[in-house]
């Protein structure tokens, strides 16, 4: 199995980024694979002939775009193997553990705790059982997954439920020990239990149980009556980096029931966290806006580049420029901040664009700037008035098949040697990985957005929208997509990365 866990054990702080990013969507991926019965639909490799993933959404009865967000995971994590012409079998170690009926037992018994572990906060602070359709001890679930040594089959077995079933709980308890503040409290130093007690407002049980399984995953530990972070913790938690990593955790809680509910997505396209509807986008994106301002910075320097990239084959001076889905503004004001007569127009809904507000006037770009508010999915952006159009992680929020549209759109708006810039996570030709993106891509199917494009399936679209010409140049964290009509100049290569912070 190639599952990347096994070679050297990661850091605290790669697993807490790990956990607040992406360990309850591989809980849930792995979970809802197993309740909608992939596993045993698909051949054992070497035993059957590889099916592909629309017959394997027919066997299984469920949507192919669900199963594929699915599948495309699993054939990452090295769980489904994927042969050249996309046919797809489970690899031979997953069919034997899960043929082991006590292991399948202990999964479905982990399945149903996904709802009741969502009220930990509730648990850790009445220190007893939750009414949740039953009868539930969260507390005692912790204590038994974490602290308690179950054989299983074989070590892939165990790395299984650990991604099945630990995962989501390791996530959860951290979103719950941020929510209550006994984060911040272990941030300032030792505490004493009762200072503890006082401050989270936790029962003896909840702050005990807590405390526990913190310092089983490293983060704490505990002599006597006190309390305080590792050293390690210490290190990766000083400073910003606490609300930081907070921020995440609180992200990662919104999807949540979502994750629980998977099942009806995948097999009814049933979207629970549906940011198509637009009072419900507004929130979120409301609400992830200083999510969004944190990651300001290392945005920024990615940004700074690909202006700076551009400025190589085609002069921004007065050039017009036009920022789709600005967010906080980060790749417009870049080109503002690049060359002071460039003027940028940053265009979202409403409520965003007060932030983006903000963060341009700090960076003394607003003489540059027009704000326009609108609809990225039916706005006419207007006819050859743009040197460069900026995508910037907004495509990811359209579904496939409004792409063509859009980029009619944006071409019919783009200047006959404009240029447009599309931020975003590029899929490998296989589309099984990098890892990251996947779980980007999961997470906006389980939104009802978009999906995630290797840099060939762009090329296809751009090219049926008269931008024939593209490139794709990898970014540190993301990828460039640049596209122009025909005869177009597009640089090859990126500019070095700016140095000092403008
Ligand atoms: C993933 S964020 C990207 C933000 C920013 N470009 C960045 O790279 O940080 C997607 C942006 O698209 C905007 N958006 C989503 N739906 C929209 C709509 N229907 N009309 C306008 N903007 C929309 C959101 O408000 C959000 O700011």
């Amino acid at each position: 199995m190639t599952a990347p866990r096994s070679a050297t054990p990661p850091s605290l702080a790669q697993s807490l980024h790990f956990w607040a990013r992406n360990a309850s969507n591989e809980s849930a991926l792995l979970r809802t694979s197993l309740s909608v019965g992939l596993f045993d639909a698909l051949p054992v490799e070497g035993e059957g002939a590889p099916i592909t993933v629309q017959q394997l959404a027919e066997k299984v009865g469920a949507s192919v775009r669900g199963v594929r967000s699915l599948v495309e995971l699993l054939v990452c994590l090295g769980l489904v193997r994927m042969d050249d012409a996309r046919g797809l079998a489970l690899t031979r170690p997953v069919a034997t553990f899960l043929a082991d009926p006590r292991f399948r037992e202990r999964l479905q018994e982990a399945s149903g705790w996904w709802g009741p572990m969502g009220r930990l906060e509730e648990a850790v602070e009445t220190g007893r059982r939750l009414s949740h359709g039953g009868c539930w001890d969260v507390l005692g679930l912790y204590w038994r997954i974490f602290l308690e040594k179950v054989p299983s089959p074989s070590p892939e077995a165990e790395d299984f439920f650990d991604r099945f079933a630990r995962g989501a709980a390791r996530t959860w308890l951290l979103v719950t020990a941020g929510r209550l503040g006994l984060l911040e409290q272990l941030s300032t130093g030792p505490k004493d239990e009762a200072a503890l007690l006082a401050a989270t407002g936790a029962s003896e049980r909840g702050l005990r149980t807590m405390l526990d399984v913190l310092a089983h995953l490293g983060i704490t530990r505990t002599e006597g009556t006190t309390s305080t972070f590792t050293e390690e913790a210490r290190q990766v938690l000083d400073g910003k980096a606490l609300p930081y990593l907070l921020r995440s955790f609180s992200v990662s809680a919104q999807y949540w029931e979502a994750l629980e509910r998977l099942e009806e997505t995948v097999r009814h396209e049933r979207f629970i966290l549906d940011l198509k509807d637009p009072e419900v986008s507004q929130r979120f994106y409301a609400d992830n806006s200083n999510q969004i301002t944190a990651v300001f910075a290392s945005h920024f320097q990615l940004s700074r580049r690909a202006a700076a990239t551009l400025a190589q084959v085609k002069p921004l001076a007065g050039a017009q420029v036009l920022d789709i889905g600005t967010g906080s503004g980060v790749w417009g004001v870049a080109f503002a901040r690049t060359e002071p007569t460039a003027h940028v127009t940053y265009f979202d809904q409403e409520v965003v664009l007060e932030q983006a507000r903000r963060n341009v006037e700090q960076l003394k770009a607003l003489g540059q700037a027009r704000f326009w508010p609108g609809n990225l999915f039916t706005q006419d952006f207007g006819e050859a008035a743009y040197d460069f159009i900026i995508l910037p992680q907004v495509l990811n929020v359209l579904r496939p098949e409004t792409l063509p549209d859009m980029f009619r759109r944006v071409a019919r708006a783009l200047k006959p040697d404009g240029i447009l810039v599309i931020a975003e996570y590029v899929l490998n030709e296989r589309r099984d990985g990098p890892l990251d993106h996947l779980y980007f891509g999961f997470r906006r199917f389980l939104t009802n957005e978009g999906d995630l494009l290797s840099h060939s399936e762009y090329a296809a679209l751009l090219a049926d929208a008269g931008l024939t010409a593209t490139v794709c140049l990898p970014l540190p964290t993301q990828e460039l997509v640049l596209a122009a009509r025909p005869g177009v100049n597009l640089p090859t290569q990126l500019a070095p990365p700016p140095r000092a912070a403008a």
